[in-house]
């Protein structure tokens, strides 16, 4: 199993082999939500449609297709004897946050994901990174991993792309594997942060009446998600697999316990 250079939170590298074995054959696997590309690495599609809102994520994976061991050797530049510094943490997250080279803003976005408080990425309001140092003994560049990603990425396009516009241009012969971000296990936990992001109840529906749409066009369409009443009303008319999956990456250390998960097949 291929596993991704970046921490991501809702990263499904532990379940590849049960996402796998729920996508049917295609020719091509269109991914509206990205993330760190645990899936992709991992399938044998012949190309690939990969998508996310993210702008420093794609523009990221765009470097790294187009220029490999250069770029590689750039990002780990940055993993040199002062990296793993608070002081020096802070001024990189604030040269991240301000430059325009989009080369080294990239290469940041690798050294921050290393080094800030759990690999989380977050913004406030005005788009700044905001991510606390994360305190780790000795953050490792993630070389191989890298090489890995950027030897699969010949056969993929990357583009920044809200879900809706992504949908739109599947084709009979596409595959699609959607992972949002996820619905709140209650209606309280994380409410604030999903309206932040801007991935509310309203797009989770979205995303449910364009994979019904999308599948009685004979374009199979497969959703991760939290196992909960919500996810369970909106995917009424698919095929649920369910399973319990342990926790990792989480802002709150009670909250990494075993959580139900499912995929909706629509096909
Ligand atoms: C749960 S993560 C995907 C994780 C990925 N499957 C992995 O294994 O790393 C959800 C992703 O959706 C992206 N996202 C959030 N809102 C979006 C939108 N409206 N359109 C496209 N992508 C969006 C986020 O940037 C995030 O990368």
């Amino acid at each position: 199993m291929t596993k991704p250079f970046l921490k991501w939170a809702g990263g499904k590298f532990r379940l590849v082999n049960m996402i796998r074995s729920a996508l049917p054959e295609g020719q091509r696997l269109i991914e509206p939500f990205v993330g760190s590309g645990a899936v992709f690495l991992n399938m044998d599609y012949s190309s690939y449609m990969l998508a996310d809102s993210n702008k420093h994520l794609i523009d990221l994976f765009n470097l790294l297709k187009n220029e490999g061991i250069e770029f590689i050797d750039y990002c780990q530049s940055f993993f040199d004897e002062i990296a793993n510094s608070e002081l020096v943490f802070y001024q990189r997250r604030e040269l991240f946050n301000t430059t325009q080279d989009v080369r080294l803003k990239s290469a940041l976005f690798v050294y921050l994901n290393r080094h800030c408080f759990n690999g989380l990425c977050r913004y406030n309001s005005k788009g700044y990174f905001n991510v606390p140092f994360g305190r780790y003994k000795l953050p490792m560049f993630p070389r191989q991993e890298m090489m890995s990603f950027y030897q699969k990425s010949h056969n993929a396009i990357f583009q920044v792309s809200d879900f809706v516009k992504t949908m739109k241009m599947a084709q009979k012969g596409d595959v699609i594997y959607c992972d949002p971000p996820y619905v709140p296990l209650s209606a309280t936990s994380s409410f604030t942060n999903y309206t932040h992001d801007g991935f509310g109840f309203q797009e989770q529906n979205k995303l449910a009446e364009m994979a019904v749409e999308l599948s009685s066009q004979g374009i199979p369409v497969i959703i991760s998600n939290h196992h909960t009443p919500f996810t369970l009303n909106a995917y009424q008319k698919a095929k649920i697999e369910s399973f319990d999956v342990q926790r990792f990456i989480s802002s709150k250390v009670d909250s990494r316990g075993k959580v139900s998960e499912l995929l909706a097949v629509f096909s």
